[in-house]
């Protein structure tokens, strides 16, 4: 980790060479090791080295935002998911890795992780997986329900099974975690269960019916869980998160090239959100919105949809042929 004396104090680290934003709380450790590295640099000049200051420096932070001993994450194959699996195998949390198929070069890149081959759409399934962790003592603390998928179901006609895959995966993928889990007894540790919800939320892409609908609906559910369990082991948390560059699904060649370029230019990056979200997950905190910058675009979008007629409401196909007949006219 190269972290520079003057970074060090202004609160941000490199880590594996990306910067990163202390939070407040490390900030303020760092304000208290100013004196403490002054005096030891006057006593012995060994102690003067950045060496040391950097590795008390690691530590702290290192213990600050390492917390999390064990972690369950879905959908670790590409992704978000990955870069977290990555994220906390590297910090040496207990990792259990739950995915709909074994990838062999991921699972022997990572032999500390365990792998659950579990596809998140059967109830019955995941039932199994939690219980099962649950009784052997072995669920983690923190649970960061990923997995999730984007379809074009509702183009030139409303496509039912195309909706359903999407709903099925990214709102029933998590239901179906929650239900066992609000079953167990409860326990004095913390459990969070982290969704991650989307900013899709504030503007659907109407030719992604099922997208838009399944973060809704899992925002919906998450809001009121967050309030009923407050205060008690369950912690439930969501991350509104806006663009992130990843291989997920997207419709982007199909607008105009300007949209693309201005959600490109609101994008966060891989490294970002898994620092964001680790930390999000360190907290009570309910909602988490990520990045912060692409949230005035969904304003303004959600502006331009009750503002503008026509604008982003799918009244033209993907291919921009006219929906059907004009009623008004008569036929
Ligand atoms: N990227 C963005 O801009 C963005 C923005 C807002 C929210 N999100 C949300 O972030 C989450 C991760 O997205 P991503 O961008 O990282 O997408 P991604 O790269 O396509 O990764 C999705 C992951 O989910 C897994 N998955 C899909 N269906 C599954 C199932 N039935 N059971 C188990 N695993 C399944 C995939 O596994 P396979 O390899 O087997 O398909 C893959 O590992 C999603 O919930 C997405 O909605 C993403």
């Amino acid at each position: 980790m190269a972290v520079n004396d003057r970074a060090l104090f202004n609160g941000v680290e490199h880590h594996c060479g990306a910067p990163i934003r202390a939070q407040k709380g490390s900030a303020f450790i760092v304000g208290a090791f100013a004196p403490l590295s002054s005096l030891c640099s006057s006593i012995h000049p060994a102690i003067r080295s950045r060496g040391l200051l950097r590795a008390v420096f690691d530590k702290v932070v290192h213990c600050r935002e390492n917390r999390s001993k064990s972690v369950l994450i879905t959908g670790t194959t590409s992704g978000i998911g990955r870069a977290l699996l990555e994220y906390y195998a590297r910090s040496g949390a207990k990792v259990i890795s739950v995915n709909r198929r074994r990838v062999a070069e991921l699972e022997s890149g990572y032999p500390s992780v365990r792998f659950e081959c579990v596809d998140v759409r059967s109830a019955q399934d995941v039932d199994q997986l939690v219980c099962g962790l649950a009784e052997s003592g072995q669920l983690p603390e923190v649970i960061i329900l990923n997995a999730g998928i984007n379809r074009v179901d509702n183009d030139e006609s409303f496509l039912l099974p195309a909706y359903s895959e999407v709903i099925d995966t990214n709102l029933y993928g998590v239901l179906n975690f929650v239900g066992p889990l609000t079953r167990l007894a409860s326990v004095h540790v913390q459990r969070h269960v982290v969704a991650i919800s989307s900013m899709s939320n504030y503007v659907g892409n109407p030719y992604g019916l099922g997208y838009y609908t399944s973060k809704k609906a899992l925002t919906a559910c998450f809001e009121v869980w967050s309030r009923m369990y407050a205060g008690t082991d369950l912690v439930f948390q969501q991350v509104m998160l806006g663009p992130v560059r990843t291989a997920i699904f997207t419709m982007a060649d199909k607008f105009p090239a300007w949209m693309g370029w201005i959600k490109n230019l609101f994008s966060a990056s891989l490294d970002g959100t898994v620092r964001a979200v680790s930390r999000f997950a360190l907290t009570r905190k309910k909602k988490l919105i990520y990045p912060m910058r692409a949230f005035p675009l969904y304003v303004a979008m959600w502006l331009g949809q009750c503002l503008i007629p026509g604008f982003f409401q799918g009244r033209r196909t993907l291919d921009g042929k006219t929906r059907r007949a004009d009623a008004s006219i008569d036929i």
